[in-house]
């Protein structure tokens, strides 16, 4: 017991640190800390890449990405909500509903890197929660078999559940690897986690037969 609350005063102070740090450097959430840390472990972004960020708002990924990516890369984010302006040069914005995202509104351009922070609204139910992270999930592979360049790089958060084992898989037989990781910024209660998936094949599935999720409690 007296573990668990010494565990837990550890983690909120943890949290607290990210919350203060992400204000003192002016980013508009701590969920930029998430990102950093990927970025700084697995090297997913570099130096003039164009960058799709779907699932954007507030804009704290376009932040580190417009960084990370210099004045020479682009990136773009996509959101239900509006994003404020005041992101640099480097970005672009648009509110838009990711499923409803075709090839076409792009251009034909393709990105040298694909992020996903989505997350459903939550129910507080964690089947039918998880249920619909991957349902997401599964759109940003389908987007990323026509949007992302062979030998680009994904990485999507996703609530893990009893549907992971099988996203996992189709992340492997599309991508060179493919890990999950659950950086410190994230909180260790939650099922939140992100899968890393690096260098797209160039024979990626462009979609998959999804198992209906359970029916919602109560049913
Ligand atoms: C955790 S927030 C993203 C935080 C962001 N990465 C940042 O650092 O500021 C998740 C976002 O996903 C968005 N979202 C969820 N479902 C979406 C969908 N179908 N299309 C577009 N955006 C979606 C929500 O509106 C919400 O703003």
């Amino acid at each position: 017991m007296d573990f668990l609350v010494k565990t837990v005063a550890a983690q909120r102070e943890l949290h607290d640190f990210f919350f203060k740090e992400a204000k003192r450097r002016g980013y508009r959430s701590r969920a930029a800390y998430k990102l950093t840390e990927i970025d700084d472990k697995r090297h997913v972004l570099s130096k003039g890449d164009g960058v799709l960020d779907l699932g954007a708002a507030p804009g704290s990924w376009l932040q580190v990405v417009s960084e990370r990516i210099g004045e020479h890369g682009k990136a773009v984010g996509v959101d239900l909500k509006s994003i404020d302006c005041g992101l640099p040069n480097n970005v672009a914005t648009m509110q838009e509903d990711v499923t409803l995202l075709t090839p076409n509104d792009f251009g034909g351009k393709l990105f040298d890197v694909v992020l996903s922070d989505m997350a459903p609204n939550t129910t507080g139910t964690r089947t039918v929660d998880h249920h619909g992270s991957v349902n997401l999930c599964h759109v940003v592979l389908d987007l990323s078999a026509t949007l992302l360049k062979p030998g680009g790089n994904l990485v999507m958060k996703v609530l893990e559940g009893e549907a992971y084992p099988e996203l996992l898989k189709r992340c492997e037989n599309s991508f060179n690897s493919a890990k999950g990781y659950k950086p410190k910024a994230s909180r260790a209660i939650s099922t939140e986690m992100f899968i890393i998936c690096l260098g797209r094949n160039d024979d990626m599935p462009k979609s998959m037969e999804l198992a209906p999720p359970p029916p919602a409690p109560g049913w």
